[in-house]
């Protein structure tokens, strides 16, 4: 589904990801681990276009998707949940939700995502009409989530979905993903919580100062002692 191959990115003249390769296959879920300022955010941020890489290639289902504008990356079926979840606070769920439903092949399907997104969360159906920033902030998760199934991704994307959400919620968020995943529908989560990504994504990539310096199956990176030792505190 997602295929990328010597990718190089950064912020102007400061490179920050150097010849990253990387893979989602249809039915996968992946993780992307990795210490505070590696360069994960900096590597979704390229990968749905808001950055330009300097080097490299993205393909989406066999679409080369390299350096196009953000909405037409959302056109082609690779969707991004961001960090901080960026929702309308004074609008409401609905409101919200509708917002995501921009893509052309997802907008005749308005009412049918709608409906798949309350069965998966159906505390949104319950709060609808309320405003999205007086939600809890899991509450706020799915709705980010939600208004990115609303444009029927091919592939989903999310960048640190449990930061400040307690630990309950956080579940909660990554059983959802699961679901999804299940459908299925190919998902690249960037996560600091490296327990909880192991034990929910069939694979995982590790980045270092900008670079990946291992990749393998979850089960096999669970039992890595330099995973264990850096990011598990064994
Ligand atoms: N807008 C920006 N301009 C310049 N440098 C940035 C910007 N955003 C992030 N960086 C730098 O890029 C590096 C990687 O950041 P980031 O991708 O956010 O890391 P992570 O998501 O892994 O915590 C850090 O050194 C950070 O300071
Ligand atoms: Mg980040």
């Amino acid at each position: 589904m997602l295929e990328i191959k010597g990718l190089d990115s950064g912020y102007g003249d400061v490179g920050i990801l150097h010849n990253i390769s990387l893979s989602v296959s249809d039915t996968e879920m992946v993780a992307v681990l990795g210490s505070n300022g590696v360069g994960k955010s900096t590597l979704m941020k390229t990968i749905s276009g808001l950055l330009r890489c300097t080097a490299g290639s993205v393909t989406l289902a066999g679409k080369d998707i390299t350096g196009l504008p953000p909405e037409q990356i959302v056109e082609a079926g690779l969707v991004q949940v961001p960090e901080g979840r960026h929702l309308f606070n004074g609008m409401s769920v609905l409101e919200n939700l509708l917002i995501g439903n921009t893509a052309k092949h997802a907008r005749p399907r308005q009412k049918e995502l709608m409906e798949h997104i309350f069965e998966l969360f159906p505390v949104l159906a319950e709060r609808q009409a309320q405003a999205a920033g007086t939600l809890s902030g899991g509450e706020q998760q799915m709705v980010a989530i939600g208004r990115a199934l609303m444009a029927a991704p091919k592939l989903l994307m999310l960048d640190e979905p449990s930061l400040g959400l307690a630990p309950a919620l956080t579940h909660q968020v990554f059983a959802a993903l699961r679901e999804l995943n299940k459908q299925p529908l190919a998902i690249l989560v960037v996560e600091q919580n490296v327990s909880l990504a192991l034990a929910t994504c069939d694979r995982g990539y590790v980045i270092e100062d900008g670079e990946i310096t291992l990749s393998d199956d979850a089960a096999a990176l669970r039992q890595d002692d330099r995973v264990r030792k850096a990011y598990l505190g064994m």
